[in-house]
């Protein structure tokens, strides 16, 4: 099903933000496909992340796309400066969105891909309606909030039937898995159907995490 390379879209959430400048070169130099910002507000989870200053500081240092996943609660309030300080990606959460339709019509006005993240309750059929208006659909392995987690394993099952509802309606929407993944649980999730896998702590607490960026990829 998948020939090509999985994306690999580190997480700053766990990188060392001390040393911020050097993470985002690191993973300019890496094998790293996008960069994955993980933007919280401490309603919709139970922790608060960072926001515009960092990402606008993160924009003018990184070199490859901005994978933004919005873990806040009305995030239509808040697509146009996105889209401002140069997020390329914006996922919302299916459960944060009451007009979802319109959201995700609204972002892809402003000429950034549109994603859509399940929690790991959330029903995958829910998302039948708009599945072909999307660019993306992650897949949540853990309960959002925190990194470092360990994956859910019923996620495979998710990514599964996901796949099989794109195909069933001709979607291009890409499945990116968010959550616990890892050098031992990477191969299972590429072959249950995703594209595309966030890695926090898996990159970056690694001894090399441009090594492992590498060994990911090639799973
Ligand atoms: C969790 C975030 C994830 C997290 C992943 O709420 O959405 O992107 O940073 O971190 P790991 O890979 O360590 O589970
Ligand atoms: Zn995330």
């Amino acid at each position: 099903m998948n020939s090509v390379k999985p994306i690999i879209a580190p997480s700053l959430l766990s990188a060392d933000f001390n040393r911020l400048g050097e993470e985002i070169e690191m993973l300019n130099r890496s094998e790293a496909d996008w960069i994955h910002l993980d933007v919280m507000d401490g309603v919709f989870v139970p922790n608060i992340s960072f926001g515009m200053p960092v990402i606008k500081a993160v924009r003018e240092l990184a070199q490859k796309p901005l994978d933004t996943h919005l873990m806040i609660v009305q995030p239509e309030r808040y697509i146009q400066i996105f889209k401002e300080i140069g997020c390329d990606l914006l996922t919302v959460h299916w459960e944060a969105c009451t007009h979802l339709h319109r959201t995700i019509a609204q972002i892809k006005e402003h000429d950034m891909l549109a994603g859509v993240a399940l929690n790991p309750h959330t029903p995958v059929p829910g998302l039948e309606d708009v599945i072909q208006d999307l660019d993306l659909v992650l897949i949540m392995s853990v309960n959002p909030g925190f990194g470092g987690q360990k994956f859910i394993p019923r996620a495979l099952h998710r990514i599964a039937e996901l796949r099989e509802m794109i195909e069933r309606n001709d979607s291009n929407a890409l499945i990116e898995v968010d959550g616990g993944v890892n050098a031992d649980n990477m191969a299972d999730i590429v072959k249950a159907g995703a594209d595309a896998v966030v890695a926090g702590n898996a990159v970056f607490k690694a001894e090399s995490p441009e090594e492992m960026i590498h060994r990911l990829k090639s799973l």
